[in-house]
């Protein structure tokens, strides 16, 4: 799109949303234009906060379909909508409810744990939901001799279960392509491409497992390494001392990253790491949701009133 028709149509969003009354919460993933007409960015945990709180009676979710579910349970009374129904996340589809719950027979007792990375219909079956940014204290709330079946990111698993040294906690092998996509020998030529560059990668990453030993002194070749969720590594680049940083996650989060520290340099661990369905979601699409308030957003009762209870275990602990 041109940069004029393009600012015009985001003039146009600003003044819809007002005189609608809708707040525009975006994932750091969504592209830039996209963010520039938000009312708030951030992660899934601080997405799904924000939903909880907001004012506005209708919510227009740029992210992808697990996303707005999430908030559609969260704020029963509000009107949820998302500019592009059919905008998945590989992750969540790694694992049906059929296979949950025969998951959940073959360990009777266990304490099921589920990313938020899953379907209105998996939260519904599960005790605790989490995000990257509390996986580890949500699994430390839970009494250590319970046995523990953590879904669908084995990923995030593996560093969670090394984290909190859980030894009863059962994986499920499901995973994000784009983070799994990442590979070692990406990060390495990045790592040597730049110049003392700090590294910091989402724990969705295939190379976190590998790295895991040296990650938990605090290095990675000698590079500084952290393992954050997205708005875990805004925040971490921002307060570091740090000039050069290589990334590990979804391309997406550099914009914001470059916007608020210009003095910095990023780059990303992986140019390929996109999200295609993050990038489901235009300005166009924003603004045709906006004007025919369209997209809506359902779950089923009884599905929203059981996925509420694992959701707001989630939101109680940071
Ligand atoms: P965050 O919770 O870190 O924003 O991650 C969401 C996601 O989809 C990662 O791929
Ligand atoms: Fe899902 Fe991966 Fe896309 Fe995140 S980046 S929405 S986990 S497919």
């Amino acid at each position: 799109m041109l940069v004029q028709q393009s600012s015009a149509l985001k003039d146009e969003i600003m003044r819809l949303k007002k005189e609608k009354d809708v707040v525009i919460l975006a994932h750091n993933y969504q592209i830039p234009d996209v963010q520039d007409v938000a009312d708030f960015t951030g992660d899934s945990l601080g997405l799904s906060r924000q939903a909880a709180t907001v004012s506005q009676k209708t919510i227009l979710f740029c992210g992808v379909n697990f996303m707005a579910e999430t908030a559609s349970i969260i704020s029963p009374d509000k009107r949820v909508l998302i500019p592009d129904l059919e905008a998945g996340c590989s992750l969540s589809d790694s694992i049906t409810v059929d296979e949950l719950r025969d998951w959940k027979k073959q360990h009777p007792g266990a304490i099921a744990v589920g990313y938020v990375n899953t379907t209105a219909e998996i939260k519904a079956e599960l005790d605790y939901c989490c995000t990257s940014s509390n996986a580890v204290n949500v699994v430390n709330a839970i009494p250590e001799d319970k046995e523990i079946l953590f879904l669908p990111d084995m990923f995030l698993g593996s560093y969670v279960a090394k984290m909190t040294g859980r030894k009863n906690m059962h994986i499920w092998a499901g995973e994000c392509h784009v983070h799994a996509g990442i590979r070692p020998e990406d990060v390495q030529e990045k790592l040597n491409s730049l110049k003392d560059a700090e590294f910091v990668i989402h724990p969705e990453c295939s190379c976190t497992t590998p790295m895991m030993y040296d990650v938990a002194d605090g290095s990675y070749d000698q590079n500084k390494v952290s393992i954050l969720s997205t708005e875990g590594m805004l925040n971490h680049v921002h307060q570091s001392k740090s000039k050069n940083f290589v990334v590990a996650t979804e391309t997406g989060i550099l914009y914001k990253m470059r916007q608020q520290n210009p003095g910095k340099t990023f780059i990303p661990a992986s140019d390929k790491a996109e999200c295609q369905y993050m990038k489901m979601i235009t300005l166009e699409k924003v603004y045709d949701a906006l004007v025919n308030e369209k997209n809506v957003v359902t779950v089923p009762k009884e599905i929203a009133d059981k996925a509420r209870l694992a959701i707001n275990r989630m939101l109680e602990i940071s």
